[in-house]
């Protein structure tokens, strides 16, 4: 199972992407953990990521496409799928990812995206509780912008490619897991 999520920051990519990756058995890989843990190991990209995190705001692309793309075709080649969780999240990743699927044709097939009105949303962040320097209100909702700017537009991008599967997120999690499985079990292999 190849699978992308796409949803704005608190719909519950981590929460799902992990019960996809538990179903499906495919390794789940979140770019927001990824970029995470090399800011906390001071390593050199890491460094260069650290601002973006704590502003809210995207990391640029080829940082980005530099510490996922060759996790995402091992992914696909050694374990023949994933579930990805936060990548992509521009146009531009998009079309490399779209490149990287066709090279290794390791192609996404389906799209999952959660959808959950803005409300909803900034309580989820804001109530975490994981000490996330981004889960402050103000960065929150910046994120919230960058998110309908940059990635909002991918909507249009998968449904025209008609891989888009649209999941209503406002309700419990385990509601949302099973309209998720409801949509991805009938996705052919
Ligand atoms: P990232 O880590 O991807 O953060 P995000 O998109 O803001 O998403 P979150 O992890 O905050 O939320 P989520 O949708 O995973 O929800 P969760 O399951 O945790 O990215 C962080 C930063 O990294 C970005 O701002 C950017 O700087 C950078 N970055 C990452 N990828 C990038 C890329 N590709 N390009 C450029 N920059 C990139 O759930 C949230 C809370 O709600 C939890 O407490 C959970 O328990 C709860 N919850 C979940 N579902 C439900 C439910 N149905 N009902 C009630 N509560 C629920």
């Amino acid at each position: 199972m190849r699978v992308i999520m796409l949803a704005p920051p608190g719909a519950g990519k981590g929460t799902q992407g992990e019960r996809i990756s538990a179903r499906y058995d495919v390794p789940h890989i979140s770019s927001g953990e990824i970029f995470r843990e090399e800011t906390a190991r001071q390593t050199p990209l890491g460094r260069q990521m650290s601002g973006y995190l704590e502003r809210g705001d995207l990391v640029p692309d080829d940082l980005v496409l530099s510490l996922i793309k060759d996790r995402v075709v091992a992914a696909a080649k050694e374990s023949g799928g994933y579930v990805l969780d936060g990548f992509p999240r521009t146009l531009e990743q998009a079309e490399a990812a779209a490149g990287i699927g066709r090279e290794t044709s390791t192609s996404a097939q389906a799209v999952v995206y959660l959808d959950a009105p803005t409300e909803v949303l900034i309580s989820r962040l804001t109530g975490r509780g994981e000490n996330r320097t981004d889960d402050s209100e103000a960065v929150a909702r910046h994120r919230l912008a960058v998110y309908a700017e940059h990635t909002q537009p991918l909507v249009g991008y998968y449904a025209a490619r008609g891989i888009l599967v649209k999941i209503d997120a406002s309700v419990p999690v385990d509601e949302v897991s099973q309209q998720i499985f409801t949509a991805l079990d009938r996705v052919k292999d």
